[in-house]
């Protein structure tokens, strides 16, 4: 169950859609195994970069998720919504809170059967994340022909697949890319301003629409290419953290996100989402933590609590003075 009701207090400017199909996980979901998986290793991580990781998992294969009706649903859905697309410097035209303002795409994106599904592909007990505006994020094509749908990045979060709603075998162009390297040799290609060698770059196009691949997003180097015909593209990404915050350290770019989110959304979200691993950490130091004349064994389970706390005001401290977004370009 997901730690908080998103529709209670909900941030002004969402308005919910009127009506809308709802979702139904015994009609819509189509959970299909994905054929392949590759990890972290392959991509040429060391063991010293892959020592605080809690899965070596990279991504996987295209796999399908949802059936012929379940991405009817979605498609609706996501059209319902395009009209309060915004932009970024890195995406030309998304929706971010969709989840505020549809039903649907709140059941979806907190859907157990989609959260065991991938748990069981990335081998790490997952639930749904908890900053709202991590889940169910949905790419437009930008509308003019060849501009990408999303540059060379990692994400601001551990987690997540993206799943296309639309036939991206029915326009040309639009291909979901991987760096097959890591952040560091990314870095050094940006700064010298060269291309990325082709053969380190895999292209892929699922066979249809309701196909989501999985991936350890602020690890991986990708981007969404634009269409060069007429038509759609559209994505949805949806975000997970471990479902045990203590054992896994969270990663949020909080940075990123204050920059992309509306101004009462970013630092209000990061807040919430940070109490709630502070409160995970209490929970254990009150419930699971035996009793000891051990002093220092408090202290680090006292202090675990505080560095997350001090951590994060730090980060919401500095964040207004020289937030920058941060990609590799197209
Ligand atoms: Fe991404």
């Amino acid at each position: 169950m997901y730690p908080f009701d998103i529709q209670k207090n909900k941030p002004k400017g969402f308005p919910s859609l009127k009506k809308e199909p709802v979702f139904n996980p015994n009609i819509d979901l189509q959970l299909e195994k994905p054929e392949k998986i590759q990890n972290l290793k392959e991509l040429g991580y060391s063991n010293k970069e892959l020592k605080n990781l809690s899965t070596q998992f990279a991504f996987s294969s295209p796999t399908r998720i949802l059936s012929k009706e379940g991405i009817a649903k979605l498609y609706e859905v996501v059209k319902l919504l395009e009209p309060y697309a915004k932009s970024s410097e890195r995406i030309p035209r998304m929706v971010r809170g969709g989840v505020y303002q549809s039903k649907f795409l709140r059941d979806f994106s907190l859907s157990e059967d989609i959260t065991k599904f991938f748990s069981e592909i990335t081998n790490l007990e997952l639930q749904p994340h908890t900053i709202p505006h991590q889940l169910g994020h949905i790419n437009y094509n930008p509308l003019k022909k060849g501009i990408n749908i999303d540059k060379w990045h990692t994400d601001t979060l551990r987690y997540d697949y993206v799943l296309f709603v639309t036939d991206p075998n029915k326009v040309v162009g639009g291909e979901f890319e991987y760096f097959l390297g890591t952040k560091k040799q990314i870095e050094k290609i940006h700064a010298k301003g060269v291309k990325i060698p082709s053969k380190k770059i895999i292209s892929i196009k699922p066979p249809a629409p309701g196909y989501a691949i999985f991936l350890h997003g602020n690890m991986v180097v990708h981007r969404a290419k634009g269409i060069v015909s007429d038509g759609e593209r559209i994505t949805l990404v949806n975000g997970y953290v471990a479902k045990d915050m203590v054992k896994n350290p969270d990663f949020t770019n909080f940075e990123e996100s204050y920059l992309t989110e509306p101004k009462h959304v970013g630092t209000s979200e990061f807040a919430k989402h940070t109490a709630l691993i502070a409160r995970e950490h209490l929970n254990r130091c009150i419930n699971d933590v035996e009793f000891s004349e051990d002093r220092d064994k408090y202290i680090k389970e006292l202090d675990s609590t505080s560095k997350i706390l001090t951590e994060a005001i730090k980060k919401i401290k500095k964040v207004g003075i020289k937030a920058k977004s941060k990609h590799f370009g197209d």
